[in-house]
């Protein structure tokens, strides 16, 4: 399986390539420049050699996309979100697209300032139309977190979409890391779960608890 992050070269998208090669999923990241892409391919790859097991490659978005053989997930900001989105949307036809991305307020990672769509998940839908399918995902995972490969992610995965089909695949996909996935609903649920991540980012700063970096975990009984 061949999978695309774009904006692959950030820190979000870079601890998932790693979990992903890690559990041997071929990982394509995209950047706006190739070049920078592979650079960051060929370091990760460098310095995580003894556990991945498929080298990561690194391309521009497009070509990324393009190589991608059902899943692209998308981890850009939030202000490069629907650009990116018109940049590859001719390579999604036939490919799901999984969107990490939450709309943080500009200059204030501890508030969310949300599209008019409703969400990030909602506007990616809007823009790419019903026949490409949109599942939102990731949103409370730490980007710490997921490039700490001496642990296991802390939380647990809510995905949002209106297509269920679409979301029945993903969710073996996010399991490959190691985590549970819950499908929380229609894609107007990834409001609310986009929108508890500044919530998460607030805790995770505050003086008045001894961690950093929690996520969501759904408690269910007996567990
Ligand atoms: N960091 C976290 O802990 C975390 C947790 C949950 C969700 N997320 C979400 O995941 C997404 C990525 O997070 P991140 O921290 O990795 O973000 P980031 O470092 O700010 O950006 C990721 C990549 O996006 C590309 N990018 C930046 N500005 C751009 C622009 N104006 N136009 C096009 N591309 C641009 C860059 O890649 P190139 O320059 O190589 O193109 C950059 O490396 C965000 O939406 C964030 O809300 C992050």
């Amino acid at each position: 399986m061949n999978i695309a992050i774009l904006g692959g070269t950030g820190p979000q998208g870079q601890g998932l390539a790693l979990r992903f090669a890690r559990a041997g999923v071929q990982v394509t990241i995209g950047s706006r420049d190739a070049v920078r892409a592979a650079e960051v391919a060929a370091v990760l790859n460098d310095t995580w050699r003894d556990v991945i097991a498929r080298p990561i490659r690194g391309t521009d978005n497009v070509a990324a996309a393009n190589a991608a053989e059902r899943f692209v997930l998308l981890a850009v900001p939030m202000t490069a979100h629907d650009d990116t989105l018109r940049t590859i949307a001719a390579s999604l036809p036939g490919k799901i697209l999984i969107d990490v991305v939450v709309p943080l307020a500009s200059g204030n990672p501890c508030a969310v300032r949300m599209p008019p769509e409703g969400s990030a998940t909602e506007a990616a839908q809007a823009l790419l139309g019903d026949t490409i399918p949109v599942v939102g995902a990731l949103h409370n995972v730490s980007a710490r977190v997921l490039n700490d490969l001496t642990h296991r992610i802390n939380c647990d995965v809510l995905i949002a979409g209106n297509s269920l089909q679409a979301k029945t695949e993903v969710m073996p996909l996010l399991r490959r890391l190691e985590v549970e996935v819950y499908d929380a609903g229609p894609a107007q649920s990834a409001r609310c779960i986009e929108a508890i991540t500044p919530i998460l980012i607030h805790l995770n700063m505050s003086k008045h608890v001894p961690f950093t970096h929690a996520g969501i975990r759904v408690w269910a009984p007996g567990t």
